[in-house]
C-alpha cells in the first residue's frame, strides 16, 4: 500500500519511481471502484493520491505517461474529428423478433454448415448506446473511434480517455500474454439514474434535456471539447474485439472472462447456452429482469460461441451470420393523426406522412411518422382525427401501426391522395404493379433538391459543409440546379451568402475539390439511381471496374451479376440511356471530376477477384453452401456450368462428367485442399 502523505521527493529517479506507484495504485482503486464496483479506499484518500500525482508530474512533466490517470483529461479541444478506418468492418446485426424467429436463426445456421450438431451460445444484454472500438498497441490505449459506416469512424480517442472504466492501460501480470495490438468493442452508455440527474442538471442550467440515455452518450461523445465529454457519466461494456485469432481463447464466452481479465467491465448477464431453447429461455427471462436494470436495453444478442463454427458461418455485406439481435417488442402509445403531408422524395415517390399530436414512446418524443405509401395507408385503413397506436422497436424509427376505431367519433375525415406534385404540380403518377405514386417530372424541384442533397450527403460523395441545409440554399437562390453546378461553386459565391462567412466556403470549396476523384462505387452511390444503393453500387464498381466499361453494357450484362435482378438491371439501363444524364456525365468529366477504377483485387475482399470456381463432386471438409460463400466473400465468383471463363475446377469425391470437360477444355483442376489453401483455410 502507498505511502498517503505528500513526501518531497526532489531527485528524478526517486520521482520516476513514485510516480509508477502512484499510478499503479490510482489505476487499481480506480478499476475496484468504477469496473468491479468494489473500493477498498475512502474517496478523500484516493484524492490524496491524485493531488500526490499531480503536483509531482507538474514538477517533472517529462515523467507524465500516456496512461496516467492525470491523461484521461489532457487533450485541448478539437476543431474536427479526424476520420479513421477500423482495420475489420463493424459489423451490424440482423433482427429478430420473436421465438420462432430465434429457431429459424439456427435453421439457418444448420443449412449452411449442412449439420446437425448442437451449436452453443453466448448471451448478452444488448445495450443501447453507442458501439466504440479500443485500440491497445503493447497494451497501451492508444486510439478509440466511433463506429461511423461500418468502415471508417471517427478518431473520439480523447473524449473516450475519459471514461473510467475504459482502461488506459491493460492489466496483466508483468505484461505477460498481451497482443502486440487488441482492437477492442464495446457499447459506451449512460446508466439510468446518472442520465436522470444529467437532465435535471441541465434543466436547471436551462440546456435543452437529452431524449433519452443513448442520445445523452452519442451528444456527449460528439463533443470537440473533451472536458465537457469528462464531466458526463459515461460507462462502458466490452463485448468483443475485431480479430480473436491470435488470443488465447477458443470462444466468445472465454473471449468475455479474457476481457475481463484485461481490466473491462464485463455485463454480469451474459450466459452461456447449450441450445436455442436455453437461449429462448434466456430471452425471456431477460425481459422479466428488464425494468429494473441499471441501464437501457432493446433486446438480447445471440452469439455462436465456438470461434472455428463463426469462421466457417463468416458474414453477409452487413451482417455476421454467427449473431443475432433478439428484440424485445416495441414500445407503444396513443395519440392522434392530426394531418397527413404528402412529400415528394429524390426519385419522385409520394410519401404520406402522419403528423401526430406529439407523444413519448419508448423515451423519445415522436411527432411525425412515416405511412410509407398509399396502399399501406389504405391497408390500415386510417382516417384524419383518428386515434392511432404509434410503435418504436429499439432504435427503428416511429411507425403508425393502426387506428383505434374504437374511439372514433364520426368526425374523422378521410385521406386523400393528392392528384398532383405538392411541388411542381404535375399530375401524378402510379404506374403497374408498383405501390408508389410518384411524379414523374424529372426537373421537379423537389426532386432535384433531394437529389442534390443526396449526392452531397453521407450516402453519396460526403462533402462536408453541403448538408441538406446548404444545399437548399444554394438551390433557392439559384446557384445549383444538377449536379455539375456544384463543380463550378467559388469561395467568393459561396462567402457572399448568408450565414456563410470566407472560412466556411473555403472549407466547402475545399471539400468539393476532395470530391473529384471519387471511387466508382461511391459515385455510383451518389447518383441516386433507382433502385442502387451502397450495396449495388459497389457490386457493380467490382464487376465493371471503370465507369467507361460500364457505360458500354447493356440489360444483359447487368443481369448477369450475381445480386442484380430485373428490377435494378432495368433502372439502370433507363437512368443510362436517358440524354440528360449522358450530358450531365459529359460536363462533369468536362469540369475535371474523375471516378476513379477500381482496382480488381482492391481491399480484403479482393483476395479472389477475377477467379470463378467451378465444384464437381462432393466436398469433405465443407459444404458448398459454406464454399460458395467463401469465395463470394473474397471476390471471386462460381459458375453453374462449365467453360472457358472457369479458372478452377474444384475437385470433390466422385466428380461428374464435368471433370471430363473441363479436362478437355484444359482447365485448371485443383483438388479440395489445394481450394481450402486458396481461401485461406
Ligand atoms: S456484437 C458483429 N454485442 O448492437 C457483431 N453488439 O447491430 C456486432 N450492441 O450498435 C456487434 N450490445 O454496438 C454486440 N453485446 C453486444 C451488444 C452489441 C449492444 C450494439 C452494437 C451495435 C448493434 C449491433
Amino acid at each position: 500500500m502507498a505511502q498517503l502523505s505528500l513526501l518531497n521527493i526532489s531527485g528524478k529517479d526517486e520521482a520516476r519511481q513514485r510516480l509508477q506507484v502512484l499510478r499503479q495504485e490510482l489505476n487499481l482503486h480506480a478499476y475496484r471502484y468504477y469496473v468491479l464496483d468494489d473500493p477498498i479506499l475512502a474517496d478523500a484518500e484516493y484524492d490524496l493520491l491524485f493531488q500526490e500525482l499531480v503536483a509531482l508530474e507538474q514538477q517533472h512533466p517529462e515523467l507524465i505517461t500516456a496512461d496516467s490517470p492525470s491523461q484521461r483529461v489532457g487533450g485541448s479541444p478539437l476543431a474536427q474529428f479526424e476520420t479513421v478506418p477500423h482495420s475489420l468492418p463493424m459489423l451490424s446485426l440482423e433482427n429478430a423478433f420473436t421465438d420462432d424467429d430465434l429457431v429459424d436463426f439456427e435453421e439457418r445456421l444448420l443449412r449452411f454448415l449442412q449439420s446437425t450438431e448442437q451449436i452453443s451460445y453466448v448471451t448478452e444484454p444488448k445495450l443501447d448506446g453507442l458501439a466504440v472500438e479500443l485500440v491497445y498497441d503493447d497494451g497501451l490505449f492508444v486510439l478509440g473511434s466511433t463506429r461511423g459506416d461500418g468502415l471508417i469512424g471517427e478518431n473520439i480517442s480523447q473524449n473516450l480517455k475519459t471514461i473510467p472504466t475504459i482502461p488506459l492501460r491493460l492489466h496483466t501480470q508483468d505484461g505477460v500474454g498481451i497482443p502486440k495490438r487488441l482492437e477492442v468493442r464495446g457499447e459506451v452508455f449512460i446508466g439510468l439514474a446518472d442520465f436522470k440527474k444529467l437532465n435535471e442538471e441541465r434543466g436547471r442550467a436551462g440546456e435543452p434535456l437529452f431524449a433519452n440515455p443513448r442520445n445523452g452518450a452519442a451528444g456527449s461523445l460528439r463533443q470537440l471539447d473533451p472536458r465537457i465529454t469528462a464531466s458526463r457519466p459515461l460507462d462502458f461494456y466490452a463485448y468483443g474485439v475485431s480479430d480473436p485469432a491470435a488470443l488465447p481463447c477458443q470462444n466468445q464466452y472465454e473471449l468475455l472472462q479474457y476481457l475481463g481479465s484485461l481490466g473491462f467491465k464485463i455485463n454480469p448477464l451474459v450466459h452461456l447456452c447449450q441450445s436455442i431453447t436455453e437461449v429462448i429461455g434466456q430471452f425471456t427471462q431477460l425481459q422479466s429482469q428488464r425494468s429494473a436494470l441499471a441501464y437501457d436495453i432493446d433486446g438480447m444478442v445471440v452469439k455462436v460461441n465456438d470461434f472455428a463454427l463463426q469462421g466457417r458461418l463468416g458474414a453477409k455485406a452487413r451482417s455476421p451470420r454467427w449473431a443475432i439481435a433478439a428484440k424485445f417488442p416495441a414500445s407503444q402509445a396513443t395519440t392522434r393523426l392530426l394531418a397527413v403531408e404528402f412529400g415528394v422524395g429524390r426519385t419522385g415517390a409520394i410519401t404520406p406522412v402522419a403528423i401526430l399530436e406529439p407523444v413519448q414512446v419508448g423515451g423519445v418524443m415522436v411527432s411525425r411518422a412515416t405511412l410509407h405509401n398509399e396502399d399501406e395507408l389504405r391497408r390500415k385503413g386510417l382516417m384524419l382525427g383518428d386515434t392511432v397506436l404509434v410503435q418504436r422497436a429499439g432504435d427503428v424509427i416511429p411507425e403508425v401501426v393502426k387506428p383505434v376505431k374504437e374511439n372514433r367519433t364520426g368526425q374523422e375525415q378521410p385521406i386523400t391522395m393528392p392528384r398532383l406534385c405538392p411541388e411542381c404540380n404535375q399530375p401524378l403518377i402510379r404506374a403497374g404493379q408498383e405501390a408508389i405514386t410518384r411524379c414523374p417530372n424529372p426537373d421537379c424541384p423537389a426532386q432535384r433538391v433531394r437529389g442534390l442533397i443526396h449526392f452531397t450527403g453521407k450516402s453519396g460523395m460526403d462533402i462536408e459543409g453541403l448538408g441538406k441545409k446548404a444545399v437548399e440554399q444554394l438551390v433557392t437562390q439559384g446557384l445549383i440546379q444538377d449536379i455539375p453546378d456544384i463543380y463550378q461553386l467559388t469561395v467568393e459565391t459561396l462567402a457572399s451568402l448568408d450565414g456563410w462567412g470566407n472560412k466556411s466556403a473555403e472549407n466547402a470549396v475545399r471539400a468539393i475539390e476532395g470530391s473529384r476523384t471519387p471511387t466508382l462505387a461511391k459515385f455510383l452511390a451518389a447518383l441516386g439511381i433507382r433502385h442502387v444503393g451502397e450495396v449495388t453500387a459497389q457490386l457493380l464498381a467490382h464487376h465493371f471496374t471503370s465507369l467507361a466499361r460500364l457505360l458500354l453494357a447493356g440489360e444483359a450484362d447487368f443481369l448477369h451479376i450475381e445480386g442484380i435482378g430485373a428490377q435494378v438491371a432495368t433502372s439502370l439501363v433507363d437512368y443510362f440511356q436517358d440524354p440528360a444524364v449522358q450530358e450531365m456525365l459529359d460536363r462533369l468529366e468536362a469540369l475535371g471530376v474523375r471516378v476513379q477504377e477500381e482496382k480488381p483485387d482492391a481491399g480484403a475482399n479482393g483476395a479472389l477477384a477475377g477467379s470463378v470456381f467451378l465444384f464437381t463432386g462432393a466436398l469433405a471438409q465443407l459444404s458448398r453452401h459454406e464454399a460458395k460463400a467463401r469465395i463470394k466473400e473474397l471476390g471471386g465468383q462460381v459458375a453453374s456450368g462449365i467453360s472457358r471463363k472457369v479458372t478452377y475446377v474444384v475437385l470433390g469425391d466422385s466428380p461428374g462428367s464435368k471433370l471430363t470437360k473441363a479436362r478437355e477444355l484444359g482447365l485448371t483442376v485443383i483438388t479440395e485442399n489445394e481450394f481450402l489453401r486458396l481461401i485461406g483455410r
